[in-house]
């Protein structure tokens, strides 16, 4: 079986699928039809390009792979202007109201997440999903075991100036890592050249969350302590060898947020 089927009685031969496909695996046949020679095939990212831009719906990917219900014959471009307001309205989320992530809602997110784009299509990141406060709450405090020790033993560290600061806000009954978020959604992979594709699908999580009436906040001081804090490292118990790549807080924004602040200028060279 060939690893994309071209279906001859509806190919039109018109070309865009070898025209689109990012890796110029997809060869025009003498008849129209276009295929996909067994020596390209290990060069296909299973993109799904060629599937989806067929005009007659005749080119289906032997590989396994998971689609939508989809068809995007009817679908309305989202307009500049309300892409625009929603993408500038995204907040940093540090204090939330008291109330559960429905795990729907979470299925919904990643469910989108999952088609955000990763290097040759690799699609390496996987997903710690830790909808409970309290365990949220157990690693924000391992953060903090981190600096407390790194404050006593007086270790070197680019942060050292503020983890005094974030033990004495723990001290004083505060999360100051967490900030007593109800969910944690943490990004990994098998190896750090997942990094980038990790912070793309994270950053997706964070645009689309909103949409849910949800809001997050990177958890950077968290990553910053699991790199280095064994226990850490331990109780994200992820399966063998793979590795933490970044994670965001989630949960029901206890504030509005009525405007927009202000950001730099673009700094833009333009040749
Ligand atoms: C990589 C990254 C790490 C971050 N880590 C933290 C963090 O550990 N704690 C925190 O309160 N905010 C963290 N933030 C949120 C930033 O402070 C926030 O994005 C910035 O102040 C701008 O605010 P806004 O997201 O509401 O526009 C992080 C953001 C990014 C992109």
């Amino acid at each position: 079986m060939s690893l994309i089927y071209f279906d001859p009685e509806k190919c039109t031969a018109c070309g865009t699928c070898s025209e689109i496909c990012p890796v110029h695996v997809i060869i025009p046949g003498e008849d129209g039809v276009p295929s996909v020679p067994p020596e390209n095939e290990p060069f296909c990212v299973r993109c799904g390009h060629c599937e989806a831009v067929c005009p007659a719906n005749a080119i289906q990917g032997n590989y396994e792979t998971f689609s939508p219900e989809n068809n995007l014959a009817d679908t309305e471009q989202i307009s500049p202007e309300v892409l625009k307001k929603y993408t500038q309205s995204r907040r940093s989320i540090r204090a939330f109201k008291d109330k559960p992530v429905e795990r729907e809602k979470l299925e919904e997110i990643l469910e989108t997440v999952r088609f955000a784009p990763s290097g040759m299509n690799v699609q390496p990141v996987k997903w710690l999903v830790i909808n409970d406060a309290g365990k949220v709450k157990k690693l924000a405090d391992l953060a903090i075991d981190w600096m407390r020790l790194m404050v006593e033993k007086d270790i070197d560290h680019p942060l050292k100036q503020i983890f005094p600061g974030l033990v004495a806000r723990r001290d004083a009954g505060l999360d100051p890592i967490c900030y007593e978020a109800p969910c944690l959604v943490y990004a990994y992979a098998e190896n750090e050249y997942a990094y980038t594709d990790s912070i793309i699908a994270l950053s997706t999580v964070d645009l689309v969350a909103s949409s849910f009436g949800l809001g997050g906040c990177w958890a950077g001081l968290l990553q910053i302590a699991a790199r280095e804090y064994e226990p850490l490292k331990e109780a994200l118990d992820l399966p063998g060898g793979n590795v933490p790549q970044y994670a965001l807080i989630i949960g029901y924004p206890k504030y509005k947020f009525w405007r927009i602040p202000g950001r730099k200028q673009a700094d833009v060279i333009w040749r």
